[in-house]
């Protein structure tokens, strides 16, 4: 089972060249001044119980400037003579450390063989990052994510203002550099496009491995372990996200992830399941009947998703809004529901704010994707929709719930307890939409093709 995931997802491509990191930085310089001191934070350790840590992952910000994922590290930036230097705090090389937790590259292995033009060991943070940020005038830094950072940075924002009155030097003014970061990250360029259609591709082949191992009686916990072992037996780091796996009326709930059910004959199995693949994210979602033929009732709820699915994605094109996807994906979805009697509104009445179609269809249809899964860009800028640009990846994940334990509606008794979302994740190109989650199946032929297979 696990070789042939393996052998489907293909060789693995190259990681971010040094060339590349070297163009971002100089593409996020190149909209700073020279007097800027530009700080890059990443979250501390944080512990899972006594001496246990959880895996570390650094901060989108630091792997996307520079690719260094140990913790105690912070990046750094500022201008001399007109050239923009670039800074590495690390932790020191120790031998009785290393020993314990592992081989680290230190300063020297850092400047060698990582992106950046000066390294320092951690421990002299203080000192050194207080000196920078005397000379500077805007500090970009990102408050809340390194309690280190932010105490340095306090403590020169006030020693400066009675130091600025005398010298003239000193920072002066905090500007979060989320925004300028995010816009960047928002563009794919072909080496990211290539992380994240093999991150695709392996939580694809988990899918298809979940789908042929499911059978009634197997437990939401079994399939999510072949999830995992598929995610890492194919190197990726491991899930994005934790593993939705929700059979029967579990499907309903938008984030199950308790994972602790018997996927019973007759249900609905719902897995929204995607990995991390050298920092990037793929996101998919399939459902799929728990015996492996769909009901009459399940493949009428399932058609209608899937051609919303394919009308969304079509909508994926250069110059559309961002939000056209979700509009198309309504428009099939209440029409759908009306033509199964399950709306009574007239379809402008049922996609309206307050329409029929928001009780079984609650979320957005997709949002941005990369090294985040939620990934970063405003979606409306100066209040108007975004307009989708070559290299922009986003999610399309269309869904129906029909929750028959909620009291809030009356569920119709033909599709109770359906749970049903297709989502994939797309890029946009010159040449229309390219869906780099493509080797998951997804109709409904295929689909029962495969199921109980193995
Ligand atoms: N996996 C979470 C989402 O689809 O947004
Ligand atoms: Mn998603
Ligand atoms: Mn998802």
């Amino acid at each position: 089972m696990w070789e042939e995931s393996l052998h489907t997802v293909g060789t693995e491509p190259s990681s971010v060249s040094d060339d590349e990191y070297r163009a971002r930085q100089s593409r996020l310089f190149s909209q700073l001044r020279p007097n800027d001191l530009l700080i890059i934070t990443a979250p501390h350790e944080s512990t899972r119980s006594n001496d246990v840590h959880y895996t570390y992952r650094t901060s989108s910000e630091m792997m996307y400037l520079c690719g260094w994922n140990d913790p105690e590290s912070v990046f750094c930036a500022f201008n001399e003579d007109g050239e923009w230097k670039t800074v590495l705090f690390v932790q020191s090389k120790d031998v009785l450390k290393e020993i314990w937790e592992g081989r680290r590259p230190g300063v020297e292995g850092a400047v060698k063989d990582w992106p950046v033009d000066i390294a320092h060991p951690h421990e002299n943070l203080s000192e050194i990052l207080s000196d920078m940020l005397v000379k500077c005038s805007r500090v970009f830094v990102k408050l809340g994510v390194d309690s280190d950072v932010d105490s340095i940075v306090e403590k020169e924002m006030k020693t400066n203002s009675r130091a600025k009155q005398k010298l003239g030097t000193g920072p002066d003014s905090i500007v979060d550099p989320s925004s300028q970061i995010n816009e960047l990250r928002l563009r794919k360029s072909s080496a990211e496009i290539e992380l994240m259609r093999h991150s695709a591709k392996i939580a694809s082949q988990a899918h298809i491995q979940a789908m042929a191992n499911t059978r009634p009686g197997v437990g939401e916990w079994q399939l999510e372990g072949i999830i995992e072992g598929v995610f890492k037996y194919c190197r990726s780091s491991g899930t994005a996200y934790p593993c939705i796996i929700g059979s029967g009326d579990n499907a309903t709930v938008l984030h199950y992830n308790v994972n602790d059910d018997i996927c019973e004959d007759g249900e609905i199995l719902l897995i929204d399941a995607g990995c991390e693949y050298n920092g990037y994210a793929s996101d998919i979602t399939r459902s799929w009947p728990v015996n492996g033929k769909f009901t009459d009732a399940q493949a009428e709820i399932y058609q209608i998703v899937l051609d919303s699915q394919l009308a969304a994605i079509d909508e994926c094109r250069v110059g559309n809004p961002y939000d056209a996807p979700h509009l198309a994906a309504r428009r099939v979805l209440a029409e759908g529901l009306i033509k199964l009697g399950v709306i009574s509104q007239s379809l402008d009445e049922a996609i309206s704010t307050d329409g029929e179609l928001n009780n079984w269809y609650m979320h957005n249809t997709g949002h941005w994707l990369g090294l985040d899964v939620h990934d970063v860009g405003v979606y409306r800028p100066n209040g108007e929709p975004r307009v989708l640009e070559e290299g922009m990846v986003l999610t399309v994940e269309p869904g129906l719930y029909f929750g028959a334990w909620r009291p809030d509606v009356d569920c119709p008794e033909r599709y109770a307890n359906i749970g049903i979302r297709i989502e994939d994740d797309v890029l946009v190109t010159k040449d229309g939409p390219d869906v780099l989650s493509s080797d998951c199946p997804k109709t409904i032929a295929n689909i029962e093709a495969i199921v109980g297979s193995a």
